[in-house]
């Protein structure tokens, strides 16, 4: 089948957080069941042609948008995958070229109803111009919500494609007043409670909720919890009412990227056989982060975007008694100031422990995979989560809350039945954090137990072809 994938962010071109990750993967993994896949992104100030490699292929594509067409260049990425998936990034330096992906110090981008708009109108006209029309479009998250509406629009007499939603993340919307609708041309037809209306306003989420033929999300228990007004982000009624075409299809890891026996980034590789580089490695990061250099003290870490959603409130209430242990921390984040500088303010107090990394560093995000003894991720929701997947194959057993992805692809810890793949709690509160933590420093001083749970941890397999599979059958289905 001929899919289309349309997105707002795709590794290695433009990553803030897991989405970017998936669009680098699934492609890869749908081409190699042969599939023919095309990728439209767009063309952001930070994706260089010429460092990415990219081909100029068009300059004056005109985008329908509203009454009006626009028109946009499109490069097309030369990413190194065999088979062969194509990357199309829309270039259309008013709306793209611009320092943030989605807004800057002073929030979003106040036009950013018809930046994505345009990427779904750009994604649909390239697919008729190169003779690439779809079977399927395949929108991700709510900047891909038009492109799952303009499907729906005639293009010249061309059938219309079928079309799947993922959910990656109900918590973002993509909100806009009743007025972004007709300059931008989305279809009237379905602004209405059943469609894309939302409370008086323009929902691109609930466009693809509403529209789209399929809708999946990221994990199966995510597809539980999103059914529930408690998790629901008040779509939790639409996504009832829609349960029957609505599934959960778990997400992969990328063993090409992410794979301490082949990882660049790394100062030393290993397998589960000669774990002796992963020794170098902790060292390594325990330098680099001007930690004390023990092979023998537990180092922990974490590398996240920090929100509301990931837990920080918790690992900030656990802290301070868990730092009168003798243990490390390092956490790689950027996000919300004020935990930007709770977090700072408690690694200057705490120097020989806490090593708080404030910023985007893709390469120090794969040291410290490496490097720790354990990954700490308590996140209040989330719909998969790939740290703790990378973590697992990096043989860094995960603390982890039972919700969402985390709880499906992690086992809890037990030392008598020499099972689990990390260390789980239920209860989203700080003692219960403390007390899955505090087990796993118990389960880290104990050698025999640790290096046969981190042997286990290496041993999962969540490679992509799996979840490809299951997309397959999706699209198949329709
Ligand atoms: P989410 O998509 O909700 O942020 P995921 O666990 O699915 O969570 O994916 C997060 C991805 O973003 C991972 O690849 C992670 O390594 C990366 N990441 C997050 N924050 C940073 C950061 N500050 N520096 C480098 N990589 C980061
Ligand atoms: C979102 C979710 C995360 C998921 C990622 C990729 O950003 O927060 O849990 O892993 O999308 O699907």
């Amino acid at each position: 089948m001929r899919i289309l994938h349309v997105a707002s962010e795709v590794a290695p071109y433009s990553k803030t957080g897991g989405l970017a990750d998936v669009l680098g993967a699934l492609p890869k993994a749908l081409a190699a069941l042969g599939h023919d896949v095309t990728v439209v992104t767009p063309r952001y100030r930070s994706v260089d042609p010429e460092r990415f490699g990219l081909a100029r292929r068009l300059r004056g594509l005109a985008a329908p948008l509203g009454g009006d067409t626009v028109a946009v260049g499109v490069y097309e990425g030369q990413a190194a995958s065999t088979p062969k998936v194509r990357v199309y990034l829309v270039d259309h330096k008013p709306s793209f070229d611009r320092d943030g992906i989605y807004g800057d110090a002073n929030g979003d981008y106040a036009d950013n109803a018809r930046r994505f708009a345009l990427l779904g109108s750009a994604a649909l006209a390239l697919a008729a111009e190169f003779g690439a029309w779809p079977d399927v479009v395949h929108g991700h998250d709510w900047q891909a919500g038009p492109a799952i509406l303009f499907a729906r629009r005639r293009w010249g007499g061309l059938p219309p494609p079928k079309t799947v939603f993922t959910i990656h993340n109900l918590a973002f919307q993509g909100l806009f007043p009743e007025s972004v609708i007709d300059p931008l041309g989305l279809p009237r037809e379905y602004y209405n409670p059943e469609g894309y209306e939302f409370y008086g306003q323009a929902s691109y989420l609930k466009a693809g909720l509403t529209v789209a033929d399929r809708l999946t999300t990221v994990s199966p228990r995510y597809a539980r919890e999103i059914q529930t007004p408690e998790q629901g982000f008040g779509m939790d009624g639409v996504l009832r009412a829609r349960a029957k075409v609505l599934t959960g299809i778990l997400n992969g890891c990328d063993y090409d990227v992410w794979n301490p026996e082949r990882d660049v980034q790394l100062p030393a590789t290993y397998s589960a056989e000669s774990l002796a580089g992963k020794r170098v490695c902790k060292a390594a990061l325990q330098r680099e982060l001007n930690l004390p250099v023990r092979a023998d003290v537990p180092l922990c870490g974490s590398i996240s975007r920090l929100t509301d959603q990931k837990g920080f409130d918790l690992i900030l209430g656990a802290l301070p008694t868990l730092l009168e242990r003798d243990l490390q921390y390092v956490i790689l984040g950027s996000g919300a100031p004020e935990l930007e500088s709770a977090l700072s303010e408690l690694a200057a107090r705490h120097p020989r422990k806490l090593s708080v990394r404030i910023g985007y560093d893709e390469a120090l995000a794969h040291r410290i995979e490496a490097g720790c003894d354990l990954y700490v991720m308590p996140s209040r929701f989330e719909p998969c989560g790939l740290n703790q997947m990378y973590s697992l194959r990096y043989g860094t057993p995960p603390i982890v809350r039972a919700t969402g992805g985390l709880d499906d692809t992690i086992v809890d810890f037990d030392a008598r039945s020499r099972s689990g793949t990390g260390f789980k709690f239920e209860s989203y509160d700080v003692p219960s954090l403390t007390e899955s933590w505090r087990r796993a420093l118990v389960a880290y001083g104990n050698p025999d137990d640790f290096s046969a749970l981190v042997k286990r941890c290496m041993a999962q397999d969540f490679s992509w072809t799996r979840s490809a599979e299951a997309y397959s059958r999706l699209y198949s289905q329709i």
